[in-house]
């Protein structure tokens, strides 16, 4: 299996340690899956690796991640419960997947920076798979993130600043020691774990929903769910792309302003996981964005807690993060009118960022 740089084309072993290409350019995976079929998903497995016959992977760690249920919010809206992982967060679907790479090539030490998600999900899976791990957060981070991020063994660095300033001391420490970065915005093996949030909406409904909205600071999640429509769609298993609505914090909102041809000063949100200031990916996003028409909206401030509130008196309890999307929805509905047939993912858990 190879790498090939998305900026200068080169090809480079999926052997290797190195985080990105000497020219900077990040890797891309050459990895086209067989076409999808039901009838190839392995059903004696109840994680995401039922779906291993259109993943690049032979061997695999796992805690059980993924096969979480949709639930019927109202008429107009499911939900998906990806927190319901064992980290609780959706980052598992790609931490699993990465991890299982780094087992097989033999990685003995990995390190990350996150908001804290990735960063937990990274910790579970590299102490399933004895690897060791340290992780980078900024300073302010959830401290039940950083709890469990510990109570997996892992050293945990807290860093002053923002989240874009522990991106770069964690790059920092890689280049200056080497060490493998087990990175869900550089490394592509994390999409082909999050890509299975898409197989299973298809695997549990039989058809995608009309208008799905995604969360979007690095992008995990989007490069994930597109790769998973359009191997839906090239299988001819779907005959359209639905309708996605990438949702950004209205105080940190890097993607939609160069999609606007705008800027805005970043301002501290309550959503902390989309706090991403300089998404790496950013072109590719917005390449994306263009080719599907897809619309990328603002998720309003002052509604997050009140978003929040509203699942919980349902007894849906999510972190802020994840209640952003909604009030983006929300908002969305109340300026354009209700849509119709329209799936959020419930991808962080209400008890890790509790404050
Ligand atoms: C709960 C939650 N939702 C959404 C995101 C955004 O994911 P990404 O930065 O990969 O776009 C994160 C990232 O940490 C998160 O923790
Ligand atoms: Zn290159």
């Amino acid at each position: 299996m190879n790498y090939i740089c998305q900026k200068c084309g080169k090809v480079e072993t999926t052997q290797t340690y190195k985080a990105n290409c000497d020219c900077s350019g990040l890797w891309q995976l050459d990895f086209i899956p067989q076409k999808f079929d039901l009838k190839l998903i392995d059903n004696k497995e109840w994680n995401i690796f039922r779906y291993k016959a259109f993943m690049p992977i032979k061997d695999y760690i796992t805690l059980g991640e993924g096969m979480t249920p949709i639930i019927k919010f109202d008429n107009h809206l499911k939900l998906k419960m990806d927190y319901f992982m064992p980290t609780l967060s959706f980052k598992d679907r790609g931490a699993a997947m990465l991890i299982s790479h780094c087992k097989e090539i033999g990685v003995q030490k990995v390190v990350q920076d996150s908001s804290g998600n990735a960063g937990n999900s990274i910790a579970a899976y590299a102490a399933k798979a004895g690897i060791e791990c340290e992780i980078y957060v900024p300073s302010g981070t959830s401290p039940k993130k950083i709890d469990m991020i510990k109570a997996h063994g892992a050293k945990c660095h807290i860093i002053e600043g923002n989240r874009d300033n522990c991106a770069d001391v964690c790059r920092q420490r890689v280049i200056n020691d080497g060490v493998y970065y087990a990175n869900h915005v550089y490394n592509p093996y994390f999409y082909e774990g999050t890509k299975t949030y898409i197989y299973e909406v298809y695997e549990q409904l039989g058809r995608i929903p009309e208008n799905i909205w995604v969360p979007v600071g690095n992008g995990t999640l989007v490069f994930g769910v597109i790769k998973g429509l359009e191997h839906l769609y090239n299988s001819k298993i779907i005959d359209k792309i639905p309708e996605i609505y990438l949702v950004q914090s209205e105080f940190c909102a890097p993607i939609y302003d160069e999609f606007n041809h705008k800027t805005s000063e970043i301002k501290e949100t309550l959503a902390e996981g989309i706090a991403i200031g300089k998404p790496m990916r950013k072109n590719e996003i917005l390449n994306i964005a263009k080719k599907y028409n897809i619309k990328i909206v603002k998720s309003p401030e002052n509604k997050i807690l009140y978003a929040r509130d509203k699942l919980a008196k349902q007894g849906i309890y999510c972190e802020h993060t994840t209640a952003a999307t909604y009030a983006a929805y929300l908002s969305y509905i109340e300026k354009y009118g209700q849509l119709a047939d329209n799936l959020i993912s419930m991808c962080g858990a209400g008890l890790k960022s509790d404050h």
